[in-house]
């Protein structure tokens, strides 16, 4: 089947975040979902299950299980067992837990900035400090700094690190040698590795996705990975989401740590639409890389043309691009609400995910071409008028 992901489809009035909480004439491009239809068959799976008309406490089949084991094995070519998988409300009620179940209050907890800003809530809610391994801006790419990260994970309060790979928002897909020595240093100090993979499917190409637990037997003993189908299905609002923990003593702190934070109870609609996703959507979803990869292509073409005073990080995952604009010589934030008050565009200024995205700004690009020309016009409006400014 042949999806149209140039269709514009209207998502207001659907209590869609992104959308809904955007005046009408904002165009939003900023919280990470996608202005794509899923899936035809996870469309079905939806439509049947809704048919039924019953809707009471759900449980969870060996289907969903085996769809999950399914999709490690093709998409990445690891075998997970089935009695790892915890099944969670969502990545971030996930790692909250997590970091509830392996910190006492006054633990450190090391993360990589700039990084999705929800990590830091997931620690300072379970009253520990965030400790930031900052990541090295190349001025093209980012890089780790492993001797800062090293001094850092040898501190004794530093129990938990939370990697995300591939890294939102600077769109790195860490490589195997630098997944390795990240997994060496915490072995040597004792640090648990918590790995949030949500955006592991969208990968561009010349890039390839090494789950953190495939790089060694010590490194999955060690490591607790967080997925989810929804940022690459589009089904953030189905709430549903796994924890693999191959080491059963952490598993059974996990599982007790996501029943107490009440985090456990499956969604019946998210079971089905993980089923049809795994086991039937990976015709759409090579659609979709294939059409993502066109709007990277074709933002990195209209930046350098007609804006070449932003730099585009050019992203090897997630459909979320990193924009240098540090040489327009205004702050991010008041990038940002230019972009919205004048020139009617919503997207991310860098400092959300922390001080080091101070340069930055975030644009969400999954969505109808169309849509992607006309947010980076309103881009290109709103930098031409500074120039006119001063
Ligand atoms: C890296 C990362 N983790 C987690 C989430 C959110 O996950 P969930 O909706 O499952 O809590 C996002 C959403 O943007 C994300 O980018």
């Amino acid at each position: 089947m042949r999806y149209d992901f140039d269709q514009i489809i209207d998502r207001r009035n659907t209590n869609s975040v992104k959308w809904d909480s955007t005046p009408e004439d904002v165009l939003p491009m900023w919280v990470a979902d996608m202005d794509f239809r899923t899936a035809y068959p996870v469309i079905q799976a939806l439509e049947k299950r809704v048919q039924h008309g019953v809707f009471g406490y759900a449980s969870i089949p060996d289907a969903y299980y085996e769809a999950e084991v399914s999709w490690w094995a093709k998409r990445h070519h690891i075998k997970i067992k089935k009695e790892w998988i915890e099944v969670s409300t969502g990545v971030i009620p996930s790692l909250s837990a997590v970091v509830q179940a392996f910190t006492e209050p006054g633990d450190r907890v090391l993360i990589q900035s700039p990084v999705y800003n929800y990590f830091n809530s997931s620690i300072t809610n379970n009253r520990c400090e965030v400790v930031q391994n900052e990541l090295k801006y190349t001025g093209e790419s980012y890089e780790i700094d492993f001797e800062d990260f090293e001094q850092k994970a040898a501190d004794e309060k530093v129990k938990v690190f939370i990697l995300c790979n591939p890294h939102n928002p600077v769109g790195r897909v860490w490589s195997i040698s630098e997944l390795q020595r990240l997994g060496e240093i915490c072995l040597k100090y004792n640090v648990l590795v918590v790995v949030d993979e949500i955006h592991r499917d969208l990968i561009y190409k010349g890039n390839k996705h090494i789950p953190f637990a495939s790089v060694s037997e010590l490194s999955l003993m060690n490591s607790i990975t967080c997925t989810a189908p929804s940022k690459t299905f589009n089904l953030a609002g189905l709430k549903t989401s796994n924890i693999i923990v191959a080491n059963e003593e952490y598993r059974n702190r996990v599982n007790r740590s996501i029943n107490v934070n009440e985090a456990i109870e499956p969604n019946a609609f998210g079971i089905e639409a993980l089923i049809a996703a795994y086991n039937e959507g990976e015709e759409w979803l090579d659609q979709l890389l294939d059409y993502l990869q066109g709007n990277v292509d074709y933002l990195i073409s209209f930046v350098n043309e007609r804006i070449p005073e932003l730099k585009v990080v050019i992203p090897e995952a997630t459909y979320l691009v990193w924009m240098d604009c540090s040489s327009l010589g205004i702050g991010s934030e008041e990038l940002c609400n230019k972009a919205f008050e004048e020139g009617r565009l919503r997207i991310n200024d860098g400092p959300t995910y922390g001080e080091t995205g101070e340069g930055f700004i975030r644009m969400n690009i999954a969505c109808p071409r169309a849509l992607l020309l006309e947010g980076l016009e309103r881009l290109e409006r709103v930098v031409k008028s500074l120039h006119q400014k001063t």
